[in-house]
This record gives structure tokens, sequence and C-alpha cells, in this order.
């Protein structure tokens, strides 16, 4: 039997692997590739960046929590230029396709960034993220209002010579509403999930453990939230590219993803205490395919069989 195609077409990129990474966990790489052969991801999607460089927020940003971690790291990031200069051509230099990740605090914000992006080296999508707070109203996520968030991707569309995706929080009442504003506004994709917003708290000291209180909460444990908005989104939607996002470790979590109606799939958290999850993950999913004799992983796609 030939060995089976875990190449994949994502909203019109061809990759070679459907294991990308998922922003904020791995860099722009760089730092990786002692770990990782980076051409054997199916793309780098990298840290997000602003249009100005951002310090992020005082410390405790990280705390660890039962099969997950929490964070609030508060877009720490050099900017767009230094990004473009610095990341994109160290990328490109060795041919690692990129998707970049971008926020804002107004919609402005957004697009001055894809405008930088235009011409950038490397890159092949451009990931939104819409849980930055949009300043403009008053701290209010973008990805919390279908509305807010048609804004920023119709207006991003607009720009970007790359298919774009937004990444949509698990945080909202109907996901799917949000995600049928996306597309209908010019996202050519989903990247599904984000981080749910947690808590914990310190019983010596009565402190939360996070310096702003609440944050970001990933891994394992937010694994069945990824698996339902994926597989609620794919329902509603099912001829839209999704990347899938939330606790994936293992081959078996990223086909989990898949069989909910995932396209690709990003590790996150993962990285940092699996620095070579990626390459296992990839090799977990050939296995997989061999031993059940599947020719081409989109044959899987959304196959959760439901009913019967
Ligand atoms: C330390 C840390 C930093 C993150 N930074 C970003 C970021 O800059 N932009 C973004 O869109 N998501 C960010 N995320 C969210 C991840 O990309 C991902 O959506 C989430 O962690 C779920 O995947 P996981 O459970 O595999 O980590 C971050 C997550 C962690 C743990």
């Amino acid at each position: 039997m030939t060995a089976p195609a875990i190449s994949i077409d994502l909203a019109g990129i061809r990759l070679s692997s459907p294991v990308l990474t998922a922003s904020g966990c791995f860099g722009s790489g760089q730092e990786m590739s002692r770990f990782v052969d980076l051409t054997r991801l199916g793309a780098i999607v990298c840290k997000t960046v602003t249009l100005k460089p951002r310090r992020g927020i005082a410390p405790p940003r990280g705390a660890e929590t039962p099969s997950g971690m929490l964070n609030a790291i508060g877009l720490q990031n050099p900017g767009v230029d230094a990004f473009i200069a610095k990341d994109l051509s160290w990328l490109d230099k060795r041919n690692v396709p990129a998707i970049a990740s971008i926020g804002g605090q107004n919609v402005e914000e957004y697009v001055a960034c894809a405008e930088r992006l235009r011409e950038a080296p490397a890159l092949v999508a451009i990931e939104l993220n819409l849980s930055c707070p949009n300043l403009e109203d008053r701290g209010f996520m973008f990805a919390l209002s279908a509305e807010r968030t048609a804004e920023v991707c119709a207006a991003v569309s607009e720009q970007a010579m790359v298919p774009v995706f937004a990444k949509l929080s698990p945080d909202v009442t109907d996901l799917v509403t949000i995600a049928d504003a996306a597309v209908k506004a010019g996202a050519d994709g989903l990247s599904l999930i984000n981080t749910t917003l947690g808590m914990a708290i310190d019983t010596t000291t009565f402190r939360p453990k996070l310096s702003t209180g609440t944050g970001g909460l990933s891994g394992p444990a937010i694994r069945p939230i990824a698996v339902r908005c994926i597989w609620q989104v794919h329902q509603a939607m099912p001829h839209v590219p999704i990347i899938g996002m939330g606790g994936v470790a293992s081959a078996a979590d990223a086909v989990e993803l898949i069989l909910a109606g995932a396209t690709a799939v990003a590790v996150g958290t993962a990285n940092f205490y699996e620095p070579r999850a990626t390459e296992l993950v990839r090799l977990g999913i050939e296995r997989f395919l061999e031993t059940n004799g599947i020719t081409r992983l989109d044959q899987i796609r959304g196959r959760v069989k439901v009913e019967g």
C-alpha cells in the first residue's frame, strides 16, 4: 500500500502536514528549531503581533492547573515590522510556511498590520486573534460580538493577499452565529478555539495566581470544549475550513478534532512540556491512517457518527 497522504488543502493553501503550531506556544519557531524539524510542520502559526511593540502584563502570568494552564501574557510582542524583518525572513530562508497572527485594539490596527503583511515573505495566511480587548468598546473582546467580529473580518479580508482565518473564543452563548458572521464578512476559514476564561486562587496568600486575576485556560482540560465548538460550527457550515486547537497532545487528540470537523490541527500548550509534540502527533496520524487503511486524511474529516 502506498503511504497515506497527510497533505491538506486549507482554504486553497496546500500544506504538507495537517499539524500546525498554536499561536503563542511556539514563538516563531527559532527557539524550537533545536528540537523540531520545522519543515515537517504544516505551518507555524506565529505569536500574535500588534502594530506597535507591547510589553505585556506584569508577572505572575502563568499558573498550572489540573490538566491545563492559565495564562495572561497580554500580547507581549516586538510589533509587526520587527516580526516581518526578523521572524518571517528567517522562516522564509528555511522554506517554512508561516501564518501570521495579528491583534489590535481597534479595527484600524488590524488593518494596518494586514497592510504591512501584504508583501511579507513566508506568509501563507493571516489569523485574526479576536480575543484582544477592543479599547473603543471599553475592553470588550471582538470575538464576543458577531457585529464586531464581522467588522474586523471585512476590513482585513479586503486588504489581505492571503486567506484570512478568524480565531474565535468559546466563551459565547452562540458560537455558530459569530462564526457565520465572520465567514459572511469575508473570512476564508476559522480557528477554533482560543483559551477559555478561568481563575485560580492561592489558598495561602488568598491572592489570585495571576496578576490579572483571571486568565486563559488551555491544555487537555479544554479539549472537550474545543471538540464541541468545532463540531457545532462544522455541522452548520461544513465547507468552511477549520484550524482546530485546544488540548491536542497526541495523534488521537488530533484525530478527535478532525472527526469533529477540523481540516488542520494546531498544538499549543503541549509544546511547553513536550517540545517534540508536533512531530509525535504527525507520526501518530501517519500510523493511524496506515493501521486503519485510510488513504487520505480528509476522508475522516467531520465523520463522527452521532446517530445510530
Ligand atoms: C502561553 C500561551 C500564550 C498564548 N498566546 C496566544 C496568542 O498570542 N495569540 C492567540 O491567538 N492565542 C494564544 N494562545 C492560545 C493558543 O493559541 C490556543 O488557542 C489555546 O492555548 C488552546 O490550545 P492548547 O490547549 O493546545 O494550548 C496562547 C496560549 C498560551 C498557553
